[in-house]
């Protein structure tokens, strides 16, 4: 899960992340108000940012400078249902204004390839960290940080060091690294970025900015986190499927797809992305659903019942290889929640089983013959029927 940067700064906070003075409004009398509260700590000046989880918030007009409560108020009016690339503006962040005397970028991250946590550290952060990294690599430090050991002091000073900082500087920002550490540990993150991280006039190195990004394996361990999720942005059928514990993704195309264990899924996804490029319309997938190993009849009817409910779907594809999971259970569980459906049920289902059980899968089916359930014997012509049948 991406955080917002006023959650990533309250969680900066609460490690003992130097960060400023920041409060979250949705409306532009709210924006006010923040201004009035918060300007006044730094000579009247504050920032209005849009709290969008996506990058370059500043380079869309989406982080203003104000320098009154009317202006802040403009700024507010000007960000609030600003769209920015394909997100829009529902609150903004109005932080108290720093005086910036140089910025600089951080973040600390896994190395899934290197199978490790990398620092990345440089003296010229600030909006164009991407262009940097392509342009002129050399200026940002890269540094291996072993998760048994983390950032420690030696690790923090080695990272300031490769990052080429003065002794002066370097001592400023060594304890932050520390603190941001503890909050990439403690909070279970798979990313901590701050761009900029500052040094500002009188020479305190502050986190003007944040991205967070939690490992939802780790959701176990932090029930607070719960609390971070933002319910209103999430999708319905998402939320449906998560709650029903089912690894379901929403995509934009018409065939709907269910099948057990995530490589079968993803193949399934390609075959009639495939099988669609033959068709006119060229229909997609519509989602990822894997019901997993094992999978009873009622996991297989609540998956079905998400993706029957996704007005895009037009058809859909239950792809089964039965593993540990039954055929004769992923049979029942489309019977039974076509019949829990009845009438509700009108997109053709286009069924391959095989495996574990098949023949009494193939023989409740048959048993049933459902009008909308055709039955394939391969992935191939299951994934041509499916889409033939999202085209019509
Ligand atoms: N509190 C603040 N006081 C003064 N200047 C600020 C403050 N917050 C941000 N800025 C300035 O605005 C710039 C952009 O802000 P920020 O980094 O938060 O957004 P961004 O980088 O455009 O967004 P994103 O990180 O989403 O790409 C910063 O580099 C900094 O110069
Ligand atoms: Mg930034």
């Amino acid at each position: 899960m991406d955080l917002f940067e006023y959650q990533a700064r309250d969680m900066f906070e609460a490690h003992g992340v130097p960060v400023l003075a920041g409060v979250v409004a949705d409306t532009v009398e709210g924006v006010r108000a923040a201004a009035e509260q918060i300007g006044p700590r730094s000579g009247g000046v504050v920032v209005v940012k849009a709290q969008v989880k996506t990058g370059g918030r500043g380079k869309a007009g989406g982080v203003k400078v104000a320098t009154s409560p009317d202006e802040a108020a403009a700024a507010g009016e000007a960000i609030l249902g600003m769209d920015i690339k394909g997100h829009t503006v529902h609150r903004v962040m109005i932080a108290q204004g720093a005086k910036i005397a140089e910025e600089y970028y951080f973040s600390v991250l896994l190395d899934r390839a290197n199978r490790t946590y990398l620092a990345m550290c440089s003296k010229e952060g600030g909006m164009e960290i991407e262009q940097l990294a392509v342009e002129r690599p050399e200026a940002l430090a890269r540094v291996a940080v072993d998760p048994n050991t983390g950032i420690d002091t030696a690790k923090a000073q080695e990272i300031v060091d490769a990052a080429g900082f003065d002794t002066e500087t370097g001592a400023k920002i060594v304890p932050v690294l520390e603190r941001l550490w503890e909050v990439y540990r403690d909070e279970d993150a798979t990313l901590v970025e701050v761009n900029p991280l500052v040094k500002t006039e009188d020479g305190e190195v502050v986190a003007l900015d944040g991205k967070v990004t939690l490992d939802g394996n780790a959701d176990f361990r932090h029930t607070e986190h719960a609390a971070l999720e933002d319910k209103a942005a999430a999708d319905p059928l998402e939320a449906a499927a998560a709650e029903k514990g089912l690894n379901y993704v929403k995509l934009d195309g018409s065939v709907g797809i269910i099948g057990n264990g995530a490589g079968l899924v993803m193949s399934t996804l390609d075959v009639v992305a495939y099988a669609g490029e033959q068709v006119p319309g060229q229909p997609k997938p519509a989602n990822f659903l894997d019901i997993g190993g094992g999978a009873s009849a009622e996991v297989m009817a609540n998956g079905l019942g998400i993706i029957l409910g996704d007005p895009q779907v037009k058809a859909v594809f239950v792809n089964v290889f039965g593993g540990i999971t039954a055929c004769d259970e992923v049979a029942k569980g489309i019977v039974g929640a076509l019949d829990t459906l009845g009438d509700a049920a009108t997109k053709p289902l286009v069924v391959r089983l095989d495996g574990n059980n098949v023949e009494e899968g193939r023989r409740i089916l048959a048993e049933r013959d459902h009008p909308l359930v055709t039955i394939e014997a391969t992935m191939d012509g299951a994934a041509a029927k499916a889409a033939e049948l999202a085209a019509k």
